[in-house]
């Protein structure tokens, strides 16, 4: 099945009136598009149609309220706002849009219109005097003139008996308008660009049943590798030992050792974008026994010395290739001097952008669901300059690094290809 809308996380914010109904249907259908969608009942939707409905529908819990401490501490309302790529109201109220309209925050629907960023889609019913009436028109035209899509409303006979403009569109019709404003809106922004994503640690084997491994989950690398697909890019994922499931559209290739990894990644060029996320082993022993090593059978003090030699620089490598991507990024995990660190990274490696794990953030680091990253990366002029993102989720995380790179972080002169 065509999924149009691959990628949108839509909020959909449901208005008290009695197309209500028509909401539900119209979560199945974007669904089915391929969006995500977050529902935000208003108070007087409730008398409408059930929250439950709606959760069943998206299969999310439906949230309606600026005071719900629960909703708030599982995703906070900027963060709701954040997540979303779109914003669509349906049914959209008179009331709404002249609150959404004058900037209004007394509740929850209101106050995400005013916090997000995305574009935002009204989907007008009500009676058509009210519909009609200046200050509807007026109160429409400026969200209009702020760039808002205004579906409909179609003519027809209304449930309150009259005739006239005022009914909400039929689902099917809402789809494909913002199927079409996806498409406008370039919604892919990563269409046919090839990204190799690097994740996970690597496993450096002492003998066959022991190794020298690190803490990375790997959850940055798969959730910059979601976020690459979700942007429309073709995008290959070469994860080390990870207990993580595969992105939708993500091609996989599972390695074990930083050597593995070297030769699957380098396998990959040519790409458009590298982003190493991965925590790549910087030493590796020397030899790799052939049997389990034993300890001494005789009591002794003597302990076990390893030799290490140094692993392949895959990022260094990967920026001085003859089919270098045009953007490169690395990652910075340090425990000390991370800006120093970071800053020395960019111009020792030759990468384009280096994400440093902002350290001491609450909840943020190897394994945790939740990051904060300082983007360092050097301008056209030559300037080095850096971005706070987060603390939030990997996932929101990931998306804001792609757009990143893609607005602000010049890419590097083409090369020479051979
Ligand atoms: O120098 P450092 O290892 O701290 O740099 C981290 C960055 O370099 C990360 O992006 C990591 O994926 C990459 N790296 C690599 N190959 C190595 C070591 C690190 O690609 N052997």
């Amino acid at each position: 099945m065509s999924q149009p809308l691959q990628g949108e996380r839509i909020l959909l914010g449901v208005c008290g009136g009695i197309a209500a109904y028509k909401a539900a249907e119209l979560v199945r259908r974007l669904r089915e598009a391929g969006a995500q969608v977050q529902v935000v009942m208003t108070a007087a939707a409730g008398h409408f149609v059930g929250a439950a409905t709606f959760q069943a529908l998206s299969g999310r819990p439906v949230r309606d309220s600026l005071w719900d401490a629960n909703a708030e501490a599982a995703m906070g309302h900027i963060e709701l706002a954040r997540w979303a790529t779109r914003v669509v109201v349906a049914p959209a109220s008179a009331d709404a849009i002249a609150r959404i309209a004058h900037g209004h925050a007394d509740d929850l629907l209101a106050t995400l219109c005013l916090v997000a960023t995305a574009p935002l889609a009204i989907v007008p019913a009500m009676n058509h005097r009210m519909w009609l009436h200046p200050a509807t028109q007026a109160n429409v035209a400026t969200l209009k003139s702020r760039g808002a899509l205004a579906i409909g409303p179609d003519v027809g006979a209304q449930a309150c008996g009259e005739f006239g403009p005022g009914r909400m569109c039929e689902p099917d019709a809402i789809v494909a308008a913002l199927v079409a404003a996806h498409a406008v809106a370039g919604g892919d922004p990563l269409a046919g660009q090839r990204v190799l994503v690097s994740a996970g640690p690597t496993y450096e084997d002492l003998d066959p049943v022991r190794y020298l491994g690190n803490r990375s989950s790997g959850k940055m690398g798969f959730a910059i590798a979601a976020a690459a697909a979700e942007l429309g890019a073709q995008v290959t994922l070469v994860a080390g030992p990870v207990h993580l499931p595969t992105p939708a559209g993500v091609h996989r290739i599972d390695v074990r050792s930083a050597r593995q990894m070297h030769a699957a990644v380098l396998g990959a060029l040519p790409q458009d974008i590298y982003i190493g996320a991965a925590a790549v082993a910087d030493f590796m022993p020397a030899r790799v026994a052939e049997h389990k090593i034993k300890k001494p059978t005789v009591s002794s003090d003597s302990g076990l010395t390893v030799e290490l030699v140094r692993t392949p620089d895959i990022l260094a490598e990967v920026a001085a290739h003859p089919q270098r991507p045009l953007r490169v990024v690395g990652f910075a995990a340090e425990t000390a001097a991370l800006a120093d660190s970071a800053r020395d990274k960019l111009r020792r490696k030759r990468v384009d952008a280096i994400a440093a794990n902002r350290v001491g953030v609450t909840g943020s680091g190897f394994d945790a669901d939740d990051n904060a990253l300082d983007v360092y990366w050097r301008q056209t002029d030559g300037s080095e300059t850096m971005a706070a993102l987060g603390p939030t989720s990997k996932a929101v995380l990931a998306r804001e690094l792609l757009q990143l790179l893609l607005d602000r972080v010049p890419a590097a002169p083409t090369q020479d290809t051979p």
